[in-house]
């Protein structure tokens, strides 16, 4: 049978960063294969708002930047959490005055966790009436120790940093992804010095240059799955992002005994990336999951509890108490609709236990309006029994438009 290529748009953490930091870099930046959901168009949108010139030509953006102003609206981040967190380091950085929301469920994720050490480095924060209102304020950097395990966390800090007056030394206690470190170092030679978990952020100019993104691995997450699931025969999915520190979805996949082989291996822009295949490989074995293991992987929790129900055995992911706190309360989200399948999964303490049946039924899915809970109960309904309902899929617009093409090109 015929391999079957598929090519997916950016990587939406990278996406978000490439704006902002282009938006804050001498002359004019380019980039390639953006990230077409609509997170991405609510960062576009915020930074124009702020004086930011963003134009689209032939596929690539432009973006050029002279100087941030107050904007005269407030800034609507849409259902976008890193949007609303990374402004609110960058922002704050550049000495604007600005108010941003999102969605109702935006705005009942914590914003404590950024607000705190941005006030501590000497911004004038408050969060109000569901929305933040940030106020002119010139930062001076300092000593921050972040202890919440959170790249968004991490991310805004050293973009505040980025416009502080002093260098700030960031101690983190845990590891995340690390784009906007790679990024900078793209931008700027001597902006960052790290060692382990210690970055200091020297402020410094940026200059411009020509980003081209690799696909979505998270994209790619649920469209791996579902080619495990279904036993596709030599499905390969070309410039993927394989950034080590969000490959615990496929490393997982290997241990349960997937065939997955990753190939051409390559630098683009400092991010590793590389094709993936997906060969057939039978059913298979559920493990336990560590909660170290969790934070290379929080956006794909969701796919693989839906891939535990298809697996022989039982599955334990331990230290997921993060997954409440996303675009849904994806603990719960992803039990209520295992059950309602007739799975078997339930949340003790900070775990997900799920075992593995032989068949699931389809129902009415709820997907709490979020992206990722859609996408994974809609691979789901494919492989289930009976006829699946849904009350909202355009919440896949958020991160991944066309998720019905790209399934229908493995499935076709
Ligand atoms: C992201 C970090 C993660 C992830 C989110 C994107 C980023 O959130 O869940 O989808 O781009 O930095 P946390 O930082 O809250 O873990």
């Amino acid at each position: 049978m015929k391999n079957k290529v598929i090519e997916l748009s950016g990587d939406k953490s990278l996406s978000h960063r490439a704006l902002m930091l282009s938006a804050i870099s001498k002359g004019v930046s380019k980039i390639g294969n953006l990230c077409d959901g609509l997170d991405v168009l609510s960062t576009i949108s915020c930074l124009r708002r702020c004086g930011v010139l963003i134009q689209k030509k032939e596929e690539i953006y432009y973006v050029i930047s002279e100087k941030f102003i107050n904007p005269s609206q407030n800034l609507n981040c849409g259902n976008s959490g890193t949007t609303i967190r990374l402004l609110i380091g960058l922002l704050a950085g550049q000495g604007i005055s600005a108010t941003l929301y999102g969605d109702e469920s935006l705005m009942k994720r914590p914003m404590d966790r950024i607000i705190n050490p941005i006030r501590k480095m000497g911004a004038n924060i408050e969060f109000k009436n569901k929305k933040i209102h940030l106020n002119k304020s010139q930062l001076i950097g300092g000593n921050i120790l972040n202890q919440t395990s959170s790249a968004q966390v991490k991310s805004a800090i050293i973009m505040a940093a980025l416009g502080a007056i002093n260098k700030t030394n960031l101690r983190e206690s845990h590891e995340s992804r690390d784009h906007t470190e790679i990024m900078i170092k793209q931008l700027s030679q001597n902006c960052l010095n790290m060692a382990g978990r210690n970055i200091i952020v020297n402020p410094s100019t940026l200059k411009s240059r020509y980003f081209h993104l690799p696909g979505d691995i998270s994209k790619a997450s649920f469209l791996i799955a579902y080619a495990c699931l279904s036993a596709a025969s030599g499905v390969t999915f070309k410039n993927l992002l394989i950034n080590p520190s969000r490959m615990g979805f496929l490393r997982i996949l290997k241990k349960m005994g997937a065939n997955l082989l990753i190939h051409n291996k390559r630098l683009l822009n400092g991010e590793l990336v590389g094709n993936i295949t997906v060969e057939p490989a039978g059913r298979l074995k559920n493990i336990q999951i560590n909660s170290s293991d969790v934070i290379n992987m929080i956006d794909e929790i969701p796919i693989l509890a839906v891939m535990a129900s298809f697996s022989k055995g039982t599955m334990i992911v331990n230290g997921v108490s993060e997954l409440r706190l996303k675009e849904s309360d994806r603990v719960h989200s992803i039990i209520y609709n295992l059950n309602r399948m007739r799975g078997d999964a339930r949340a003790v303490s900070d775990k997900i236990i799920v075992r593995g049946k032989k068949s699931m039924y389809n129902t009415s899915i709820k997907t709490f309006s979020d992206h990722r809970i859609a996408m994974s109960f809609y691979i789901a309904s494919l492989l289930s029994h009976g006829k699946a309902t849904f009350d909202n899929l355009n919440c896949i617009n958020i991160s991944f438009p066309n998720f019905f093409e790209k399934i229908d090109e493995i499935r076709l």
